[in-house]
């Protein structure tokens, strides 16, 4: 696995697919992370509102701030929207 240095107060993010862990800076989203990283990833509203970069979670406890998920979705934590959404801990495995 590649990695990228983590940053302080930041999410370490694993992509399992890609075999690459990613750190997610305070104030950065996953999804610009990943891209940054050098991941294609769909993304169309980057706000939370259309489902495009919606992700499965592989480990982990997502944060959701979506305006997609239902709240029986948000309870399952199957998946999540990456532009908009983050972690309650300091550690997430998507699959990207
Ligand atoms: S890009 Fe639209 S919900 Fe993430």
């Amino acid at each position: 696995m590649t990695a990228v240095p983590e940053p302080v107060g930041g999410l370490h993010l694993e992509c399992a697919a890609a075999g690459l862990a990613v750190g997610v800076p305070p104030g950065t989203s996953i999804l610009e992370a990943v891209r940054r990283a050098g991941l294609e990833v769909p993304a169309a509203c980057d706000d939370g509102r259309c489902g495009a970069c919606e992700t499965r979670v592989l480990d982990g406890d997502p944060d959701h701030r979506d305006g997609v998920l239902t709240a029986e979705e948000r309870a399952f934590g199957e998946t999540m929207m990456i532009c908009v959404s983050g972690a309650r801990g300091s550690h997430l495995v998507l699959d990207l």
